[in-house]
């Protein structure tokens, strides 16, 4: 659908998104319904709030109180993946396992995708490495980055956002705690990109061997960081990682399983969410001039509501599994054991019983840092305190340069990758006048 906003001609989806009626026509696993995947949320949480899905066979979960519960309940709920059993691969799976073993590492398995204790062995390693007084010392760091990066286009007048701005912040501040080159950072992305397409439905042989070939392609550049780290550290956060022991395990982590580490849990876990949440920052920001104009009149009062209102609107991470450990009943539908349960963060975020006016971005929101948008209980996500600096600095090195701004007219279709967990902007094409 055309949709004319201001003087900007645009394809919409966010006001043309497919709209279930009925439960019965409901699914997220259709790339229509993801790049708009509200309604279809608003439907399930109060029809369905245990949603067998048809197309994946998943259980859909969307009520903010049942996610808490689910995140917090983990002698119920497992973090564990069934694609980490190595020995019941099948298909797909199987001809990645293989390619890995003969031209890489067979990744181990993410601090995500453990289950306690093990998972809490490995976390008070990252806990250490993440330390507050780590992301603090970081803060200058990234406060400089944010102003130079902006000042390396306003006087443009117009930028694409996401590739100026959203992937150079986050990505070059993790490179440099990674070991890794920041000349470097646009063939990281694409190693991360293909990660990405990588955990897609339905892909052909042909795009699993191209995603493991670039995963092996990234294990080969990360591989001698991480000998180099083990003679001689430096202090940064990877070097923490690489030397430290668990004391349970006797050992540091291996080298599979830094790989997940460096792949899952840091650059796609670390960069590619804050990524989206900046450029989904500012384009909730174009399509709502009264909160700019709000953040420009008083950004110190108003930035970090703002920040906690973009994580719950538009959640990076829209959704994640668990396996049910054991039968579980809830509003009268009986999960089975096994059964992988998907838990939709960004319908809980939305969920007007937690959220007055749920939709609405609102600056004097009391409880908007209590969103799920990094998940809640034992995985709570590690990196929260530096994206929260990450898209503080982000947005007000923004506010600070921009006096005006507008979606540039024609180039936006506004698209998101289509993608069952992460919710990616494609591309933002803005035009401004500087302050
Ligand atoms: C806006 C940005 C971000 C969002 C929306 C986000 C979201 C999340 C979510 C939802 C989880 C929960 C996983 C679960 O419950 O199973 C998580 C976990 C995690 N995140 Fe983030 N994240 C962001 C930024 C970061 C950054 C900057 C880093 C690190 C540099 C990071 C590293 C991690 C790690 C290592 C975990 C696993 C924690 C565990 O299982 O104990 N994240 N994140």
């Amino acid at each position: 659908m055309q949709k004319q906003i201001g003087d900007v001609t645009m394809i919409n989806r966010m006001d043309d998104p497919v709209c279930p009626t009925s439960v019965d026509e409901a699914t997220l696993a259709d790339a229509e319904v993801l790049e708009c995947p509200y309604p279809t949320y608003d439907l399930l949480r109060e029809q369905a709030p245990v949603f067998r899905d048809p197309r994946t066979g998943m259980y859909v979960i969307t009520r903010y109180e049942d996610l808490r519960m689910i995140c917090t309940d983990t002698a119920r709920f497992s973090n564990h993946r069934p694609s980490n059993d190595h020995a019941n691969l099948t298909g797909n799976a199987l001809l990645a396992h293989r390619l890995f073993q003969e031209k890489g590492w067979v990744p181990g398995v993410s601090l995500a995708g453990r289950d306690d204790p093990e998972h809490r062995q490995m976390r008070r390693v990252f806990d250490e490495a993440f330390r507050p007084k780590r992301i603090n010392d970081l803060d200058p760091q990234v406060r400089n980055l944010a102003y130079v990066l902006v000042g390396n286009f306003i006087d443009d007048g117009r930028c694409n956002f996401v590739r100026q701005f959203a992937v150079p912040l986050p990505l070059i501040i993790i490179c440099h705690q990674m070991g890794a080159r920041e000349e470097d950072i646009w063939q990281i992305k694409e190693w991360t990109d293909a990660w990405f397409k990588g955990t897609g439905f339905g892909l052909t042989a042909e795009q699993v061997i191209w995603s493991t070939e670039m995963e092996i392609q990234a294990q080969h550049y990360f591989q001698p960081i991480f000998e180099r780290l083990r003679q001689e550290p430096d202090g940064t956060l990877l070097s923490d990682l690489v030397n430290t022991e668990i004391p349970e395990w006797g050992r540091p982590l291996d080298d599979n399983e830094l790989h997940a580490v460096m792949m899952q849990d840091t650059f796609v876990g670390g960069s590619e969410t804050t990524t989206n949440a900046l450029s989904a920052g500012i384009m909730l920001l174009a399509r709502n001039p009264d909160v700019w104009a709000r953040l420009k009149d008083d950004p110190e009062r108003h930035l970090k509501t703002f920040c906690e209102e973009v994580v719950r609107l538009e959640s990076p991470v829209q959704g994640l599994t668990r396996t049910a450990k054991t039968d579980i009943e809830l509003h009268g539908v009986t999960i089975p054991q096994g059964a992988v349960i998907d838990a939709r963060f960004a319908a809980g975020n939305r969920d007007g019983r937690q959220f007055a006016c749920p939709h609405d971005i609102d600056l004097d929101r009391r409880n908007a840092a209590s969103h799920l948008g990094f998940s809640s209980g034992t995985h709570y996500c590690l990196g929260a305190p530096l994206a929260r600096r990450e898209l503080y600095w982000g947005f007000k090195a923004f506010v600070d340069n921009v006096a005006e701004f507008r979606l540039a007219p024609g180039e936006n279709d506004l698209r998101h990758y289509p993608n069952y967990a992460l919710r990616a902007l494609n591309a933002l094409h803005i035009e401004f006048t500087r302050a």
